[in-house]
């Protein structure tokens, strides 16, 4: 995800930026920049790539001046490119501004200030600030500034550099991290707390619609409406490490609690005032939509889980019928691909060799492919016909967590999205399935608050060699994630099965004490499920049922019940899969194990 750093003192920024930058890096990204006053005015040196070819750019000619902000990029609108790279500047070279996040109206922005004459040298919606403030800069930077945010709708976290008043930096937060470092004769702005660390411990947490003008001297505090305000600094205790991890223990767990703003950034923007499913960028129009006779999907490990649930999903909108394939089997299986077929190709990096293939595959058999990915400029992007990112922001540990949710919310947008074309769903059930689509960030939120319950259960199946994971519908494809969660980094054997088929052969692996994790989510198949849980409780297993809340008869046939909030069935993965993965990261770090980089894996498959 993008980083910010900033700083005005009396040393050179040059330095303190780049290592500043360096320590975002783990972060992940694709592009950095600084910009820096300069006895020369405003200067800029960005590229694409990494750090080292900033650096490598900043040798060759080096940048001296006692304020300065950087950035490094990680595309979301536009590819990763020279030009997209921040700082972005005015048309006159007066102001530089960093971002972090998503301008939401940037189109409509953008058109009305090209109408006013300003000419646009990216693509990307972080130069509709710059403009912006150029454009209300009457003799005072942080009135411009004010007047600029008070303009743009979405996710923000800023910092403004101007020649016209280079001894203040002015900072902004809305839905985006930001903090301000406080040192000796000296200030900082960071995204986030490791770019500052080795400068200073004292800082600053904006909260949502604070600004911060900082000079060498001091820090003012203020809201948008530019209103003073006292806040006590945080001394942070943490080391590096720590602080890379957002003071998590790892980065999986961090990524678990990563999941609410997840959701809400790969939201934003794709879900009008209207209550209506935009996708800015699809070019998939509403009558080939109309016209689509099936629908592929290809993905491997998670990504596949995920569109298993997807294609419940979109069966379920449109009724256009889905088959899920892995892309290691695609690829070689040659696939019957007749006319008006979409193949939708799913993978976190997109880079992954088999899913590649197997939409190349696919393209030459005369597919229109479509990618879900949360890596903008991947080969999946590139090569796709259309793009549906997920904004995740990166994921480092190996088992993916937020990027599979992310997936979803991907496939409840698309699937929204189609329905609204084909008009197969009537617009009071859109409406409300998109209400109820906008709580799940809260709801998980909420839910990450109280599962304590998950460890004690992570304790008691910490010592097993066998576990099953057991679910009908939604459940089903829900419990083949939850068991690869579990195996990759606790390295117990179990299994996923259709509750269903347990009588047909795998009913007699189970004996006195085997755990069974029932998945009990889906409201119609409720009874189904409970007398499942009923044939196995009654060879001896341990029952651990996962339900929405309120379905408490489970309490009366399983051993214990772990709550979800309650949301329509279709919806239930999206949250249920939060106190899967934890019980998968606990009963993992129970036994010992490193569980960002589990034995034998690598989070990026780019061989076959
Ligand atoms: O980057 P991709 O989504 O294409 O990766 C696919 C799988 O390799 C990946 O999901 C893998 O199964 C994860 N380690 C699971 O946690």
């Amino acid at each position: 995800m993008c980083g910010i750093v900033g700083y005005i003192g009396n040393r050179n920024s040059q330095n303190i930026l780049l290592e500043g930058l360096k320590k975002l890096e783990y972060r992940g990204y694709d592009s950095a920049g600084v910009a820096i006053h300069t006895e020369a005015g405003l200067e800029l040196r960005k590229t694409k790539g990494r750090i080292s070819e900033l650096e490598t750019r900043l040798e060759a000619q080096p940048l001296t001046g006692f304020a300065g902000i950087g950035h490094t990029r990680w595309a979301t609108h536009g590819k990763p490119s020279d030009a997209n790279s921040h700082p972005h500047t005015d048309n006159d070279m007066k102001i530089s501004v960093v971002h972090n996040g998503i301008i939401e109206n940037h189109l409509q922005l953008k058109e009305e200030l090209e109408q006013l004459g300003y000419r646009f040298l990216s693509e990307t919606d972080t130069e509709v600030i710059s403009h912006l403030i150029a454009h209300h800069y009457e003799g005072d930077l942080t009135e411009a500034v004010r007047k600029a945010v008070s303009q743009v709708r979405g996710a923000y976290a800023i910092a403004v550099l101007s020649e016209h008043e280079p001894d203040k930096l002015v900072a902004v937060r809305w839905a985006s991290p930001l903090i301000i470092g406080v040192g000796q004769g000296e200030n900082f702005i960071g995204s986030d707390i490791p770019a500052i660390l080795e400068y200073t411990r004292d800082v600053y947490i904006l909260n949502d619609g604070e600004m911060a003008v900082l000079t060498r001297d001091g820090v003012e505090l203020m809201t948008l409406e530019g209103n003073f305000i006292a806040k006590q600094l945080f001394h942070i205790d943490w080391d590096l490490m720590m602080a890379e991890k957002n003071g998590f223990d790892t980065f999986m767990l961090k990524e678990i609690h990563d999941q609410p703003r997840a959701y809400q950034d790969t939201m934003r923007g794709r879900i009008n005032e209207g209550k209506e499913i935009v996708l800015p960028g699809m070019t998939l129009s509403a009558e080939q939509i109309r016209g689509l006779k099936q629908i592929h999907m290809v993905a491997c490990g998670t990504a596949y889980h995920a569109a298993l649930v997807g294609k419940t999903v979109i069966e379920r909108l449109t009724r256009i019928p889905v088959e899920v394939d892995l892309a290691s089997e695609y690829r070689y299986r040659m696939p019957v691909i007749r006319e008006n077929t979409l193949v939708i190709a799913v993978s976190q990096s997109g880079e992954t060799a088999d899913t590649l293939a197997a939409m190349r595959e696919a393209r030459q058999c005369g597919a229109r492919v479509m990618a879900i990915t949360n890596v903008i400029g991947s080969s999946v992007a590139r090569e796709a016909d259309d793009v549906l990112f997920t904004l995740a922001g990166p994921e480092i540990a190996v088992a993916s967590t937020k990027a599979y949710s992310s997936q979803l919310i991907a496939f409840y947008l698309l699937g929204l999205f189609m329905a609204q074309s084909m008009e197969t769903l009537d617009q009071a059930s859109l409406i409300e399935l998109i209400a109820m689509l906008e709580r799940l960030p809260s709801q998980v939120e909420e839910m990450l608050e109280g599962l304590e319950p998950v460890r004690q259960i992570a304790e008691q199946i910490s010592n097993q060699n066998h576990l099953f994971f057991i679910g009908r519908g939604l459940d089903y494809s829900l419990a083949m994630e939850a068991s690869l969660k579990l195996k990759e980094i606790s390295y117990i054997h179990s299994e996923a099965y259709a509750a269903g088929e347990l009588k047909h052969g795998s009913l007699a692996l189970i004996e006195e004490g085997t755990p069974v994790i029932a998945l009990a989510t889906q409201e119609l198949l409720l009874e189904k499920t409970a007398s499942n849980i009923k044939e196995v409780k009654a060879r001896g297993a341990y029952v651990i049922a996962l339900a929405l809340e309120g379905q408490t008869e489970l309490e009366k046939t399983a051993d214990q019940v772990i709550y979800v909030p309650r949301t329509y069935s279709l919806l239930a993965p999206a949250l249920a899969v939060v106190p899967l993965q934890l019980l998968a990261y606990y009963t993992a770090s129970i036994r010992g194990n490193d569980v960002d980089k589990p034995r034998n894996l690598a989070k990026s498959v780019t061989v076959e």
